[in-house]
């Protein structure tokens, strides 16, 4: 097979690379997995994985979103970095408080700043998504010093799961309204609804996802992809 020149050759910047086979700067050639990320330094080529930050709106401890969360995880395995923001201890966004920032809030800034790729995971309240997740929001929407808010330009995919048949579809909208208005990098297609989620959970309460798990999988594929481009767009690539 012919070798491909990567696109981050030229540039020096890091990018992902859209041919299983690449020329490394120091002359070797070699194969690059799709799902990281090329950083060219020093004439070194090594790879740095893909992070993936899941905020999951229920800050209940059988949370069902939560858990959906964890299976998306397991579903990413080792094709990118995948975390679980903890945001249990954001207080509640006072103006009072907002510089400096209490470190509960420093800490989720940080973790979304580093992170290349945010997935949400919400439940439904009300036809809308948890005034916890809109709070988290609210601080992540604020500039820090001369900094742009973090969330601007992020790359973000939604799920989420209802034990009604709602399958927060009203929350995803009302959630989907709020990250474009705050320039945040929504991926649309798919976004993962998943109702009656307790037709998928054990007797132990452990969600299963024996119907709906191959929905999950495609997302997964997706939003993988769509970080993918968009790191390689930021880098000058096509
Ligand atoms: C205040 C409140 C409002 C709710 N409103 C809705 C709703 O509008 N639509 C819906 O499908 N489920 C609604 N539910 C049920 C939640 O979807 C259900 O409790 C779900 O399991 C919560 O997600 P979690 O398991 O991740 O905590 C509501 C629950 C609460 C506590």
């Amino acid at each position: 097979m012919r070798l491909r020149r990567c696109s981050a050759w030229a540039s020096g910047k890091e990018t992902t690379c859209d041919t299983l086979y690449v020329n490394f700067l120091d002359g070797r050639e070699g194969v690059c997995s799709k799902s990281h990320i090329l950083c060219l330094e020093r004439g070194q080529c090594s790879l740095k994985r893909i992070k993936i930050l899941a905020i999951v709106g229920s800050l209940r401890q059988g949370s069902y979103n939560r858990q959906l969360a964890m299976l998306a995880k397991e579903i990413v395995g080792d094709r990118a970095d995948f975390e679980i923001l903890e945001h249990a201890d954001v207080p509640l966004l006072n103006q009072d408080y907002e510089w400096p920032p209490p470190e509960p809030v420093k800490r989720v800034r940080e973790a979304v700043k580093s992170a290349d790729g945010l997935w949400f995971f919400t439940p439904e309240y009300n036809h809308y998504f948890p005034g916890v997740l809109k709070n988290l929001i609210d601080w992540l929407s604020l500039p820090v010093g001369k900094e742009p808010p973090v969330i601007v330009k992020k790359p973000c995919a939604i799920s989420g799961t209802t034990i009604g048949m709602h399958a927060t579809a009203c929350a995803q909208d009302h959630l989907v309204t709020l990250l474009s208005y705050l320039d945040a990098d929504v991926m649309n297609k798919p976004r993962l609804t998943i109702p009656y989620i307790l037709e998928q959970v054990d007797s132990e309460g452990r969600v299963t996802l024996s119907k709906s798990r191959k929905y999950l999988e495609r997302q997964a594929d997706a939003f993988l992809e769509f970080v993918e481009k968009r790191i390689e767009c930021a880098s000058g690539g096509k």
